[in-house]
């Protein structure tokens, strides 16, 4: 399965290590940290903002935004959810192409980031400058370029989509006889072409946290759990895949420990969702899945070094500095607004 996959090689780049990030962030006693939340709590009044935050970030960002009438969620509603919510500014606490997305949505808002370092490297193996061209070459195809990537990407794709409705927005493609040039994650990619049958040219970028899970331990984890249910994101190596009870967003991920009635079920996803999989399923029992094993790199142990970069020290100086804004330009917005919203209003119409 699967076309000539012709990508341009892919550049390289630094990836961080999850534990030096975090032992960069400052340790604040119990004491301490109630005073800085108390502070930020009090900064987002100030300023008329609200928090957003992904399911990867820390747990006290997540938690402050729930206290705070900000919110928690993928990619794809933490935009939505900025969009049409009454704040003057948005605070995303997640990785740069999250806060592009949120200003291609909402540009009267000001959009803050607690850093702009949080990179993702599936945006990062897919450089505007290797992509525009490459996609040149096949001008009869539409291309369709997944969330996780740059508002410079995305002005140059036809479709954005996230990992909820890949699957869904590529058969409806394919059924109007379209060829489809596929970007930046080559999991994704092919986990889509299986599903749907469908053949695309394909990108060969990939996440760094869900490549680290390891078939063979994954394997002896899951007989040590009989039981236990297998939720994978489909970021995620093919082999870890065809291992899945559910395949799914993060969001799919936690609606799946809700609904099924296994008691315990092992993620392969970034560990920081375990937060909002406990609130949703608080009597159920949520496992890592492994990084160890043969070949293991264990960089980001399931966890993102870029997620980590947020934390309550960057969120409180962002709010009183106004430091970090989201600035794109308004062609290029504009363009990659009308690939973002045809996602929207396929979402709206198919889903
Ligand atoms: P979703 O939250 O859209 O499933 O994406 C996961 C992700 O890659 C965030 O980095
Ligand atoms: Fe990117 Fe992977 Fe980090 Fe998500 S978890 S932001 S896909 S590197």
């Amino acid at each position: 399965m699967g076309k000539h996959i012709i990508t341009p090689t892919l550049p390289t780049f630094t990836i961080p290590a999850t534990a030096q990030i975090e032992s960069l962030t400052p340790y604040y006693p119990p004491e301490k940290k109630q005073a800085v939340i108390a502070e930020i709590k009090q900064e987002l009044k100030v300023q008329d903002a609200v928090l957003v935050a992904h399911y990867y970030v820390d747990e006290d960002l997540q938690q402050l935004a729930e206290e705070t009438g900000g919110y928690i969620s993928d990619s794809l509603d933490m935009a939505k959810f900025g969009h049409q919510h009454k704040a003057k500014t948005l605070v995303v606490a997640g990785v740069r192409f999250m806060g592009e997305t949120a200003k291609i949505l909402t540009p009267e808002k000001r959009v803050l980031m607690p850093t702009l370092e949080a990179e993702c490297s599936l945006d990062l193996s897919c450089p505007i400058e290797e992509f525009a061209p490459f996609c040149d070459q096949y001008p009869d195809h539409t291309v369709v370029v997944y969330a996780n990537t740059s508002a410079e990407v995305k002005a140059r794709a036809d479709y954005v989509v996230t990992s909820g409705i890949a699957v869904d927005l590529v058969k409806w493609l394919n059924a109007q006889g379209k060829k489809i040039l596929w970007a930046p994650d080559k999991h994704l990619g092919h986990y889509i072409e299986t599903v749907t049958g469908v053949e695309m040219i394909r990108w060969q970028g990939s996440c760094i946290v869900h490549d680290e899970f390891k078939n063979q331990s994954l394997n002896e984890l899951s007989h040590a759990h009989p039981d236990a249910a297998l939720l994978v994101h489909p970021e995620s190596p093919a082999d870890i895949i065809a291992m899945a009870d559910v395949v799914g967003s993060t969001t799919q991920i936690i609606n799946a420990a809700k609904a099924l009635p296994n008691k315990t079920f092992i993620v392969a996803t970034d560990k920081a969702i375990f937060y909002k999989m406990k609130q949703a399923a608080p009597n159920k029992t949520f496992i890592a899945a492994p990084t160890h094993g043969e070949g293991a790199t264990c960089s980001s142990c399931a966890h993102c070094p870029w997620m980590a970069m947020n934390g309550l020290h960057n969120l409180l100086t962002v709010l009183k500095t106004g430091e970090n804004e989201v600035f794109l330009e308004e062609t290029m917005r504009q363009k990659a607004l009308q690939s973002t919203q045809r996602m929207l209003d396929f979402a709206r119409d198919h889903l």
